[in-house]
């Protein structure tokens, strides 16, 4: 089966580290790109260089770096903002400079007090002006989840024409509902008559939970490129989650979409970024959180041990986990009893089973949650089974 594939955009260290507080110096910036290097993205978004002098330099030191993906520098559509991005990107052995202007008319009335022609116009010279320095290209059309269709594809068939090689359609705002986010690439797909000379980019914020499934509407639509960050860190509620994106397009092989990600690395890049950034993965996020392959209710546990597949859909092995849990508490019920029993090496009858699970449940009551030390216990203050410890 021919599948299709998804490059994959990664900028944790770009939109990710705007998140407050989780700013990373220059060395741990390059720490974080080698790992993301070695985690298979195709384009790393370095920084954002004329922001700050160490944003500067951290695009810069990736640069020299990082070999393999391709290091973008983000800029507005300002020229200052392009001499610097291409001055930091000199030694990228691949360099792209993304540049872009609002394209929503919320955005270029009340953020440009400008009008749509003017601001195509700022997009167009700016493109033009970036391929000066660089071959690579992308063009981001800020706030496109809320521009106009038909303004958006005028402004997109432009910028192709002055050399941009990829077009970002970021929700920025994070508004749309996955059919529509889907329905405006279709539009563009369908409505620019040059979109065929770039690769349609989707960015998706988080701000009504929908960033991931509006990033797959996106390149079930046409896209061919998901911008998005490890743990789903980003702006206000964060950016689409790359470990979300790659399971569903590994998992769902019907869509017959694929990307270079080695997903046995998932877990540890996450787990990088989150020490790195002091930012904690909840508990229940997808894929990287630690509830993630645990498994705690006794229908669940007794279906889980019976047939991995009744309660998991991905191996945890995929994604670098090293095995699914089964969590002690007062819902468990007596096969993960039994089952946790016997991997510390404590192996009951039926009937020892029945008499110590009414233990098991007011313990777990009291303590909400039931680990190897407290079975141990629990086990050698039982009279029936004091020969088993
Ligand atoms: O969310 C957004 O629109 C952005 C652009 C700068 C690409 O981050
Ligand atoms: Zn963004």
């Amino acid at each position: 089966m021919n599948k299709h594939n998804i490059q994959i955009f990664d900028t944790t260290l770009r939109d990710g580290e705007q998140v407050p507080g989780c700013q990373l110096n220059t060395d741990e910036k390059v720490l974080v790109a080698k790992a993301l290097e070695e985690l298979g993205v195709d384009v790393i978004e370095a920084g954002f260089p004329i922001s700050s002098p160490g944003d500067y330099k951290s695009v810069e030191a990736i640069s020299k770096a990082v070999k393999r993906p391709v290091i973008c520098g983000l800029t507005r559509a300002v020229r200052a903002d392009i001499d610097c991005a291409a001055d930091a990107l000199k030694f990228a052995l691949h360099p792209r400079i993304h540049t872009g202007i609002g394209s929503s008319d919320i955005h270029i009335n009340h953020k440009f007090r400008s009008t749509r022609e003017k601001v195509l116009s700022r997009g167009v010279d700016a493109v033009k002006y970036a391929k000066r320095f660089v071959d690579d290209i992308e063009f981001y059309a800020e706030d496109a989840g809320r521009a106009d269709n038909v303004f958006l594809a005028r402004m997109i068939e432009a910028v192709i024409y002055a050399g941009a090689t990829v077009v970002n359609i970021p929700d920025t705002t994070g508004y749309c509902l996955p059919w529509e986010f889907g329905s405006k690439i279709k539009y563009l797909v369908d409505h620019v008559p040059n979109i065929h000379k770039a690769v349609i980019s989707v960015h998706c914020h988080n701000d009504l939970g929908l960033s991931t499934a509006n990033s797959i509407a996106g390149v079930v639509n046409g896209a061919g490129q998901i911008e998005c960050t490890i743990n789903g860190i980003g702006e206000r509620a964060g950016n689409t989650s790359l470990e979300e994106c790659v399971m569903i397009l590994k998992s769902h092989h019907d869509l017959k979409l694929e990307t270079n990600i080695d997903t046995t690395k998932i877990f540890g890049v996450s787990r990088l970024v989150s020490k790195l950034m002091r930012m904690s993965v909840q508990p229940n996020k997808a894929i990287v959180g630690a509830n993630a392959f645990a498994h705690s209710s006794g229908i669940h546990q007794d279906g889980f041990l019976k047939h991995r597949d009744t309660y998991e859909i991905i191996n945890p092995a995929d994604v670098g986990v090293e095995s699914s849990s089964i969590v002690l508490t007062a819902r468990s019920g007596r096969a993960a009893l039994y089952f946790r029993l016997s991997q510390i090496g404590i192996n009951i009858s039926t009937e020892e089973l029945d008499e110590l699970y009414p233990v098991f449940l007011t313990e777990a009551d009291r303590k909400r949650l039931i680990n190897d030390d407290d079975l141990i216990e629990m086990v050698e203050k039982s009279e029936i089974l004091t020969e088993k410890v």
